[in-house]
């Protein structure tokens, strides 16, 4: 039978705890998730770069029989998603589709929260792409937004500092400069998929009480509830439970940081985008 995966993309490894999650839940699909880690990080790239990396590692999805992908990255959601959805597609295949990980997290952030202000934890691209604040206000317009750029977390995660007396600090500090924008925020989100792995630390960094939400289970029931509504797309995606990793970096170091995020050992090859 032809092999119709779902396609899971990320800069590198932060979707692998996307991906954790959605195989939880949807175990019964097949998966290719490609970290183009060779080019990873994206936060601090121009939109035109992230734009041009995403598109090219979600064509290459396309042309492994994916009908479906998921952007399981924030700055590539945030920087690319759109584009893809109103320009590339219709051009491409119109029967194909590209998710991301923004709408299925703010369409729901107002129901966590009592005091109607929230915090978003992100990479700087995120930050200053607005997306946040714009997507919540289309669900929630009475909800008051504060962001905060945290750039040096995913190097500490991507560096294995994530437990390290250095990330508190860096943690610490912007969880404080966040707080300090007001005092009413009771709900974070982790808006960068590297980040549930400072969960513990974030958590000790917050005062009682906060509210801390992690997308991967928000998209993967978000992701179970789309396929339940698009019965199309689901018969166009192949059920066998095969998930096969691609990196473009060195396969080694993938296997060898890749079972962090994803809570389990992984198998990558290369690909040369
Ligand atoms: N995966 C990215 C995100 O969720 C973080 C890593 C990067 O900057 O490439 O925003």
């Amino acid at each position: 039978m032809k092999q119709q995966p779902i396609g899971v993309f990320d800069s590198g490894y932060g979707g692998l705890t996307v991906l954790k999650e959605i195989t939880a839940k949807l175990p019964q699909y097949d998966y290719i998730y490609l970290g183009d880690n060779a080019r990873s990080p994206y936060g601090p790239r121009s939109f035109e770069t992230v734009y041009e990396y995403t598109l090219q590692s979600v064509k290459w999805l396309f042309s492994q029989g994916c009908n479906l992908v998921v952007l399981a990255c924030n700055t590539a959601s945030a920087k690319a998603l759109r584009t893809i959805q109103q320009h590339d597609l219709p051009a491409i295949d119109p029967h194909k589709r590209v998710l991301g990980v923004i709408r299925p997290t703010t369409e729901i952030i107002g129901r966590f929260s009592k005091t109607g202000h929230v915090g978003i934890l992100a990479t700087h691209g995120t930050v200053i792409s607005e997306s946040y604040p714009i997507e919540i206000h289309k669900f929630f317009p009475g909800i008051q937004v504060y962001q905060e750029a945290c750039p040096m977390w995913v190097p500490l995660v991507e560096n294995n500092e994530y437990n390290s007396p250095g990330a508190d600090y860096f943690i610490e500090k912007n969880i404080h400069n966040l707080l300090g924008k007001s005092g009413e925020i009771d709900t974070l989100l982790l808006a960068c998929t590297h980040y549930p792995l400072l969960l513990e630390k974030i958590k000790k960094a917050s005062p009682a009480g906060m509210t801390i939400l992690s997308q991967g289970a928000i998209v993967a029931d978000s992701l179970a509830d789309y396929l339940n509504r698009h019965s199309g797309i689901d018969a166009n995606c192949s059920k066998n439970g095969q998930i096969r990793f691609f990196t473009t970096d060195s396969t080694e170091d993938f296997d060898n940081h890749a079972a962090i995020f994803y809570g389990q050992p992984v198998k990558s090859a290369h690909l040369a985008l």
